[in-house]
Order: structure tokens, then sequence, then C-alpha cells
């Protein structure tokens, strides 16, 4: 059924196991010794933070925040607001944030903005996709899994009307199904 909906698979369950491995071993390489507090930005980044977490032998702990960004349509806007916060304080830790898609940018640089403000050791960023294209406000990506053109994507935790998030793989929308 989802599977009808899709055009075309960009990255498949076994070329994604492989790069979010590939990231953890960089992390790994970069955080050796310390401690890292993963932060995944909800909804979408639940399914790559579920596997980079499992991939990453370094202590770590875990947290969650959820923002809506109000934008027209399928763009997101720069007014940002948290809407769910975290549960833990972040001063003094090494926090690398996990989100599944970079696209403008309005959102991340609103979120990084604010983490630094609260006075961690360090702040990354680790994206599993990059649209530069689309970007509108600079932020430093630290961390990339696939850098991906201007397509819709869905799956791994990528939604359509908050639908195909249960994709094991990412693939591109048929145009049809969202009307573009
Ligand atoms: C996506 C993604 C980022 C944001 C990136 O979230 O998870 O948070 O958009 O877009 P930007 O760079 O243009 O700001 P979305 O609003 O789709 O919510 P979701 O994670 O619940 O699917």
């Amino acid at each position: 059924m989802l599977e009808q909906d899709i055009q075309e698979i960009l990255f498949s369950e076994e070329q994604l196991k492989e790069r979010v491995q590939a990231i953890a071993r960089q992390i790994e390489a970069d955080y050796e010794g310390r401690e890292v507090m993963l932060i995944s930005v909800l909804r979408g980044s639940f399914v790559f933070m579920a596997d980079l977490c499992r991939a990453l032998k370094l202590p770590c702990t875990m947290d969650f925040m959820s923002v809506s960004s109000y934008g027209s349509g399928t763009s997101s806007s720069g007014q940002v607001q948290i809407t769910k916060d975290l549960s833990e304080d972040i001063t003094g830790r090494h926090v690398i944030v996990l989100e599944d898609i970079l696209d403008s940018g309005n959102t991340l640089s609103y979120l990084l903005n604010i983490l630094e403000h609260r006075h961690p050791a360090s702040v990354r960023l680790c994206a599993l996709l990059d649209k530069p294209d689309r970007r509108v406000k600079p932020v430093e990506l630290h961390y990339c899994g696939f850098t991906i053109p201007d397509a819709f994507v869905v799956g791994y935790g990528l939604d359509y009307d908050q639908h195909y998030r249960n994709l094991p793989y990412i693939g591109i929308l048929k145009p049809e199904v969202y009307g573009g």
C-alpha cells in the first residue's frame, strides 16, 4: 500500500545501516573518552536516533525535544516554537543534536542558538539528510548522512501528512500523492 506511493527508493535499508555505522565511527573518534548527550528533535529523527544510539560505542544519554515551525505549505519559516523542552539540563555536556533532515535551516538555526545559550560544553549537529539547495539560513552541519536533491522524501522517520514514517528505506514520494 505505502509502497505504491513511492516513485523511487533513494536509500535502501542496507545503505542507511552502513551510513549510520560510519557516522557512529566518526563520532566515536571525535568524542573518545567523553560522554555525549544525544538530543533527538521529534518527530522525524526518532528512527535515526534509535539506530545511531545503538551503533555508538560511547557512554551516552538521550533526551528529546519538539519544535513547531510555522510556514506555508511545505517550507518552514523563521518562527519556531519549542513545544516540548528537554527533560535534562545540558550545562557542561557534550551535546549532539540529531535531525532527520536539514532543509531551509530555519528550525536548526533557531534551536542551536537556544541550546548554545544553555552553556553546554559543546554542541554539534548531526543530520541524516541535507538538502543544501533549499538553505535560507546558514547552519554548520558536523555529521551528515547523505546530501540529497530537492525532492519530497519520506520513510525512515520522514513523513508526508504524518504517514510513511515507518518505511524502512528513504524514498521519493510520487508527486500526485501530495498534489505536486
Ligand atoms: C523537519 C525536520 C526538521 C525541519 C527541517 O521537521 O525534522 O526539524 O523540518 O526543516 P528546516 O531546515 O526547513 O527548518 P518537520 O517540521 O517536518 O516535523 P517532524 O520532524 O515532526 O516531521
